[in-house]
């Protein structure tokens, strides 16, 4: 009998451009032996392009500032119901700048990961490229883990090198980054939902 799995439900949290929300989005479509559906987007800044992105593609979209609630547990249990209105599985940060707290934590165990722009645990926080870029790194690259309460501390899941040898700008490093960050998600994201 010809049996079709069903696909585990992804919600994507953004704060900016959301180019990695776009690469997963389509990846659904393009790779149909994908194991994973993106069916709802959270957004800490409801102007962002990867909320706008969300609106415009019809993803089902939460999109509140957080000052908008009493306090982040507040925040945090208004997300939990639009998740679970979804029926949402998983959880990918990409290009979510807020620390995730414990009433998410508690709700999704290891079912919440983040994409994080260097060889962690080099290069932490909001700068990676940057920094890298900076301080000279011959080699930095992606790191894919799984959130904890701290900045870029959870359990590394899989990583990426990128040479910096060869790159002449930081705008290039940016691009070059992105690119693996679009196929190296998605890769990872299906790995994990493959082997629960
Ligand atoms: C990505 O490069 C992601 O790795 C990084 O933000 C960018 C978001 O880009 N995340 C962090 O720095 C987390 N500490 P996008 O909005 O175009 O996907």
């Amino acid at each position: 009998m010809n049996h079709v799995a069903k696909k585990a439900n992804l919600a994507v949290f953004v704060s900016g451009t959301g180019s990695n929300l776009r690469a997963l989005y389509k990846r659904q479509y393009d790779d149909s032996t994908w194991p994973v559906a993106v069916t709802a987007v959270v957004s800490n800044k409801p102007d962002c392009l990867g909320a706008q992105f969300a609106g415009e593609a019809g993803i089902p979209l939460f999109a509140h500032s957080p000052k908008e609630f009493a306090s982040k547990e507040d925040y945090e249990n208004n997300i939990l119901s639009f998740l679970k209105e979804q029926n949402v599985d998983y959880i990918a940060l990409a290009g979510y700048m807020k620390l995730i707290g414990a009433v998410l934590l508690n709700a999704y165990p290891k079912r919440i990961i983040n994409i994080h722009p260097s060889l962690l645990p080099a290069y932490p926080g909001k700068q990676a490229v940057q920094d890298a870029w900076d301080d000279g790194a011959s080699v930095t690259g992606v790191t894919v883990h799984y959130v904890d309460e701290g900045i870029d501390t959870g359990q590394v899941i899989a990583q990426q090198p990128v040479a910096v040898a060869g790159i002449d700008s930081l705008d290039e490093l940016y691009t070059r980054i992105h690119e693996v960050e679009h196929q190296f998600y998605g890769d990872v994201l299906g790995q994990v939902v493959a082997q629960a």
